[in-house]
């Protein structure tokens, strides 16, 4: 069979090519979270124990098959992000929230669709082919224990912005029980998924309608708060200096970004020139860091890290970002 055949577009099909495979561990995840080796949290250890993260590296011929699907994808008329998505995203949930119901409200039903189960991802420099097929969540399980551990532990107040269907505030409603979660979307079914967790899963947790291109001024965040985004602030593309702005003028104690950073790829490689064409042609997320940065020099915020960890086929989107406002 051609190796053109063997790789079938959307599929796994891609034959397994490396001579051994390979598995994150939890020296991997320290190096890769820019943590000093053993010292990882226990409930991320845990995490990197029971779940499968092995896989292997793609090389030769079979690198260069996903470089041509990667290039062909660009060639296509790919979505751009922006205001007239937001419906997209309302459907999108409302799926979701269909689902909850119908499930007995069973948090697994808001595992967001677009996570692409046995895809290729992007992992240090390499395309990898998981032999899970749930490597991409089981990645942000890790990602997220992290995340709160170390940033969000002496936060009265957690806001997520962006939240979607609100999974990634399940972890920090089971870590922190007593403390007020907020989850932020400009789609109201986001809404009804968050009321109906306090409601059937007793969460400390409120939705709230919010427009991150036209901040609301008005919603003030509580003293002692912490702010997160993951892949929300991608769909904002350059339009990102009102919502930086609004978080800025609120002054939480820590702003965490889980994106795709432009300015973090190296365009004189090929790996990540593709990447970063790819946020080029569906508008995402451009200039954030860089403005960050120059905020910094200003004496505004500081940037407490910046890390990369890795991203599924076309781009990194869980790179890090770590601020906050002086
Ligand atoms: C890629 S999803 C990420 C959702 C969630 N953070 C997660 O990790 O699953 C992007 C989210 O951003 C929200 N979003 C996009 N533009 C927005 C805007 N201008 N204001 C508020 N939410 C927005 C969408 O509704 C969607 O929930």
């Amino acid at each position: 069979m051609k190796l053109a055949d063997e790789m079938m577009v959307g599929t796994s099909n891609i034959l397994q090519t490396c001579e051994q495979p390979a598995e994150l561990t939890q020296e991997d995840f320290e190096d890769l979270f820019g943590e000093p080796s053993g010292t990882f949290f226990h409930e991320c250890q845990k995490l990197i124990e029971s779940l499968d993260f092995r896989y292997d590296i793609l090389k030769g011929p079979f690198r260069e098959e996903v470089f041509l699907r990667v290039l062909n994808t660009l060639h296509q008329d790919l979505e751009v992000a922006g205001k007239h998505r937001k419906q997209r995203w309302e459907d999108g949930w409302g799926e979701n929230l269909s689902q909850f119901r119908s499930t007995g409200y069973d948090l697994a039903a808001l595992a967001p669709k677009f996570v692409r189960l046995q895809e290729i991802i992007r992992l240090r420099g390499e395309y990898v082919r998981p032999y899970c097929d749930q490597f991409e969540s089981n990645f942000v399980k890790v990602l997220r224990q992290w995340m709160f551990k170390k940033w969000f532990h002496s936060i009265d107040h957690i806001y997520e912005f962006g939240c979607g269907t609100g999974h990634n505030l399940i972890d920090a409603a089971v870590l922190f029980p007593d403390r007020p979660l907020y989850g932020l979307d400009w789609s109201q079914a986001s809404q009804v998924i968050l009321r109906l967790m306090k409601e059937y899963h007793g969460f400390n947790i409120v939705g709230r309608e919010f427009d991150m291109l036209d901040p609301d001024a008005s919603f003030a965040l509580n003293p002692q708060s912490g702010v997160f985004t993951v892949g929300a602030m991608e769909q904002l593309g350059n339009q990102y200096h009102a919502f930086l702005n609004y978080i800025l003028a609120q002054r939480p104690q820590v702003c965490v970004h889980v994106e795709t950073l432009y300015e973090l790829y190296d365009q004189s490689d090929l790996f990540d020139y593709v990447a970063a064409k790819y946020l080029e042609k569906r508008k995402y997320l451009r200039g954030m860091l860089g403005t960050l940065q120059a905020l910094e020099k200003e004496g505004h915020l500081q940037i407490l890290g910046t890390i990369r960890t890795f991203g599924s086929l076309y781009h990194d989107g869980y790179s890090v970002v770590i601020w906050k406002p002086l």
